[in-house]
């Protein structure tokens, strides 16, 4: 029993790890402990009443885990009382108490007043600096303050069994910047308590910054980051499994995760599932939630999760009724049934007008409400809900409300219930590619079922038919979708389904190992890329990539399905492409003609929208390294997926560039400071990119080409016709009639703009897409890199030939 802890001593360590006893006291006044205190071999995780603690001195948590006392961060020059991780090297500060009034030096003391008050005082001339208690807080008789190994401190009354639960103080009740697991973040309604982020200034300075996360509770509560006032993120309502806005958040290994909505407490509250994890979610000094995981091996803090921030999460970037969808450019359009308010400022790329409904309401009892799929719900500031209403009850309600513009389930978990309600114009909406949520809105009568299901090429918004017929897209079924772990699939399975990897079954040789068809018993057919048994890297790191890599979901990336790992075999096992690669197509005479040129536009820009999803759009920062017309595969509507990213460079947040020793990639794509120096970037990718526009528009490979009066290589004659005017020389012979002058020229142009030799001079993905999109002039482009003005043969000699059918990855070279 938890009394018997025979060490009721308080001993409090030194900073420079030696143990002294400073007094000894019994927390369980009725019990009569023998004193043991000298010999105690526990540290304390107690403060009594009346005890201080000094600058040197600290508490430690009973198993260890946290330890509280004073502390000076980085290159501050003030002193802090906090709390951080006993056994992590790095002082790891989860709170603060006196993060707004420091001490300037170490005379300070900690102490527990009798009366139940943590105060901390400069010693040098008595006065308190920080206090737990105010004027409003009551005294506690016989006060104890505890480190608990959750990272939680409580003052609690003497005797009381109970009161640890419900402390009289908890310094959980008072964040600072991290949420650990176990704390509740949000409101205690009762108390009057409002438990929420407030950024450090920096991490040599904890006090208070300008970022700060909370829910709001005006309406159905949602969590808001604000700058200062100004919001900048949304995390949009709670619809029983995750937040609308962070789909992200999702059922895992580590952690679980609940939302806590009733008269008593709003709150959201993760715990640990392994307790061996070490986790914290922290709002960074820039104002980045991010939620960070300890790795043993590399005895570092690292990224495990932060909510994608692509532009679409800029808070209501779009305006009212605008929905953004960071897979179109430009990004912002009208939901099905609306119209920009301002058609002038809208087509200038503003968007704050937003839109409104094509056809006025005027509350005629037949208008209805359209479903809209996909979605992250609108700002719910304003709006009114129940949750115990049906969907049928809340339609009719909001039906009955001329001011109601949308309604929706509070719950979508089983069946779905609960009733949300929004008057006024819907704010922040933003358009997902899938699992999405659901939102019913007004529309005027003649608008009702005037949806299409189709996904047109272009026509980026996913836009569902009418509520009572939908089955596709029914929430019972997101469900399943959540629970998200990769399949791991046995080696003899593999085996099964490749005929033993049989020479019959290779598709092909990737960049990190060759690739099998396979098929499964259940009939589904797969592709499964066996890695390289010469990686180094260790399983734990594998898995961890493995799943964030299953993690990555975009319509032009090709979808992980699952992975093996036994014995020395490492295994990826991709959805199988029936259309194989864009190679198979381009570059073979028949086939080729079945690419006309909005197909082959199609493909770029699809290809496009899938680089900037790994460079910038997913919390990876994914560098591809071997983009090539063989790793573009086609589905069966000749939409491009890139395939081997799976075993890509991926990068941490903020880092741009690195350098390796063992250069991947293929010979023609390669950017010359790879091929040479080993030093990739997103560039590096960029510059494959502009390889592949060329190759797709001319049909010939970059590699493979010699012009035969000069002896160019593709971007050399590519870069020749563009100086004289007559780039359209380049166009494949097949294309004939298809072509759009104006959209060719502006790919090839593109192209050479990121076939530039110097890194820097060539676009990111984000305006590759946008000068695809455009109109507008662009500009003009400098030399392009690996172009020998007389001959082809500088770089190329001497490098491993490929079959004319069968392009090569290189795996090893030995780089400088
Ligand atoms: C509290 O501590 C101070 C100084 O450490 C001492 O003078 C005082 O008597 C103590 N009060 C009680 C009630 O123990
Ligand atoms: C801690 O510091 C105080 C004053 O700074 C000093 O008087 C005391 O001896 C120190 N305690 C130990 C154990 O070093
Ligand atoms: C006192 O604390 C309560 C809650 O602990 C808080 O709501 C109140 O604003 C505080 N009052 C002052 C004057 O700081
Ligand atoms: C915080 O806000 C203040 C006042 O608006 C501004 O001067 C300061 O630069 C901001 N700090 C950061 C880190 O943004
Ligand atoms: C989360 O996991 C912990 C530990 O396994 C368990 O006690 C708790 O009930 C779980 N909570 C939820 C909401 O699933
Ligand atoms: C710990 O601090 C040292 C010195 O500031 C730094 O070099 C090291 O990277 C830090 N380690 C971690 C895990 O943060
Ligand atoms: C919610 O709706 C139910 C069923 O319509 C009703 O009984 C209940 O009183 C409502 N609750 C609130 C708070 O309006
Ligand atoms: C419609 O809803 C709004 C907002 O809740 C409310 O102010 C208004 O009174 C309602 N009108 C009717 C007719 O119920
Ligand atoms: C949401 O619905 C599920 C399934 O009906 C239910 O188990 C859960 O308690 C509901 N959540 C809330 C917050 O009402
Ligand atoms: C249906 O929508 C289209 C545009 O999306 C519009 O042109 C057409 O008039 C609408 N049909 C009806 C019956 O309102
Ligand atoms: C889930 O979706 C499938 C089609 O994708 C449909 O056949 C099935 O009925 C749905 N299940 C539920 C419970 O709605
Ligand atoms: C698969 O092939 C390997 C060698 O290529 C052979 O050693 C192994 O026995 C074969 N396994 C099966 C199940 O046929």
């Amino acid at each position: 029993m938890f009394l018997f802890k025979y060490c009721k001593s308080v001993t409090i360590y030194r900073m420079m790890e030696e143990r002294i006893v400073i007094k000894a006291k019994l927390i369980f006044g009725f019990l009569i402990v023998i004193y043991t205190s000298i010999t105690c071999p526990f540290a304390a995780d107690t403060v009594s009443a009346n005890q201080t603690v000094r600058y040197n001195e600290t508490i430690i948590s009973a198993q260890e885990s946290f330890e509280l006392g004073f502390f000076r961060p980085g290159k501050s020059m003030n002193f802090y009382v906090g709390i951080w991780y006993k056994n992590l090297p790095n002082k790891t500060v989860v709170w603060v108490a006196n993060r707004n009034t420091p001490l300037t030096h170490t005379s300070g003391e900690l102490t527990l007043t009798l009366q139940g008050a943590l105060v901390i005082r400069d010693a040098t001339n008595g006065h308190v600096v920080w206090s737990s208690a105010n004027s409003s807080t009551t005294s506690v008789k016989k006060p104890i303050g505890q480190l608990l190994d959750t990272g939680n401190f409580i003052i609690y009354e003497e005797g009381e069994g109970i009161s640890q639960e419900d402390p009289k103080w908890q310094s959980f009740d008072f964040m600072t910047d991290t949420l650990l697991p176990g704390m509740k973040f949000g409101w205690n309604l009762i108390k009057g308590i409002d438990r929420h982020f407030t950024s450090c200034k920096s991490v040599d300075d904890p006090a208070a910054g300008n970022f700060t996360s909370r829910i709001d509770i005006s309406g159905y509560p949602e969590v808001i980051l604000r700058d200062g006032q100004e919001i900048l993120f949304r995390s949009g309502p709670w619809n029983g499994l995750s937040f609308s806005g962070t789909p992200n958040l999702k059922p895992n290994q580590y952690f679980n995760f609940t939302f806590v909505l009733n008269e008593k407490e709003i709150y959201y509250q993760y715990n640990l599932i392994q307790t061996s994890v070490i986790t914290r979610l922290v709002l960074s000094p820039s104002g980045r939630p991010e939620r960070l995981l300890w790795s043993e091996s590399k005895q570092e803090w690292s990224f495990y999760d932060a909510p994608e921030t692509d532009a679409c999460d800029q808070y209501a970037l779009c305006g009212p009724f605008g929905s953004c969808n960071i897979q179109n450019s430009p990004a912002c359009s009208c939901l099905k049934g609306f119209e920009p308010r301002s058609p002038h400022q809208w087509r200038n790329i503003d968007w704050s007008q937003g839109c409104r409904h094509s056809i006025p309401l005027d509350c005629d009892p037949a208008e209805g409400f359209n479903k809209y799929s996909n979605l992250k719900l609108p700002d719910t500031r304003e709006s009114w809900y129940n949750q115990t209403m049906t969907l049928v009850e809340c339609e009719k309600m909001c039906k009955s409300n001329c001011s109601c513009t949308a309604y929706t389930n509070t719950n979508i978990s089983g069946t779905g219930s609960g009733c949300l309600l929004w008057f006024g114009p819907l704010m922040d909406i933003k358009t997902y590619a899938e699992n999405g949520d659901t939102l019913y809105i007004r529309v005027s009568a003649s608008e009702l079922g005037n949806v299409s299901n189709k996904r047109t090429r272009r026509g980026p918004l996913q836009f569902t038919g009418t509520p009572e017929h939908e089955q596709e897209n029914d929430p019972e079924n997101k469900s399943d979708d959540e629970d998200l772990e990769l399949p791991l699939l046995g080696l003899s399975t593999l085996v099964t389904a490749t005929n033993n990897f049989s020479v019959d079954n290779k598709l092909g040789e990737g960049g990190f190992g060759p690739v099998y068809k396979g098929v499964l018993e259940d009939g589904q057919e797969i592709a499964v890329k066996r890695l390289a048994q010469t990686s180094t890297q260790g399983l734990h790191e594998f898995k961890n990539e493995v799943i964030s890599i299953s993690k990555l979901q975009h319509r032009n990336l090709v979808k992980l399905l699952g992975c093996c790992i036994e014995r020395a075999e490492k295994m990826l096992i991709y959805e199988y492409m029936p259309n194989k690669g864009l190679d198979s197509f381009i570059f073979d005479r028949s086939q080729s003609k079945l690419l006309d040129w909005p197909t082959r536009y199609h493909i770029i820009i699809g290809i496009a929208r899938g680089l900037l999803y790994l460079h910038q759009d997913s919390r990876l920062r994914i560098i591809h390294r071997d983009l090539k017309v063989s790793n573009i595969l086609l589905d069966k509507d000749m939409n491009p997926k890139i395939s081997d990213f799976g075993m890509a460079r991926s990068f941490g947040g903020n880092q741009i560039e690195a350098n390796t020793n063992r250069v991947v990639g293929t010979y023609g794509y390669m950017a010359p400071e790879y091929a040479g120096d080993g030093t990739f970037s997103i560039k590096t990718d960029v510059y494959s990119f502009g390889v592949l526009v060329l190759e797709i528009v001319c049909g010939e490979k970059n590699r493979g080409f010699t012009h035969k009066e000069h002896g160019h290589n593709l971007i050399g004659h590519a870069w020749g016709l563009h100086k004289e005017g007559t780039s359209l020389e380049l166009v494949a012979k097949c294309l004939g009639e298809s072509i759009d002058a104006p959209q060719v020229l502006r790919s090839i142009h593109v192209g050479l703009l990121c076939v530039q030799r110097h890194p820097e001079d060539r676009p990111t993905m984000t305006s590759v897409i946008h000068m695809l999109g455009s109109e507008g002039s662009l500009p003009s482009p400098k030399e392009p890199g690996f172009y020998f003005g007389e001959s082809t043969q500088g770089f190329y000699e001497g490098s491993y030939e490929a079959s004319s059918t069968n392009e090569l990855s290189i795996t090893t070279l030995n780089g400088r």
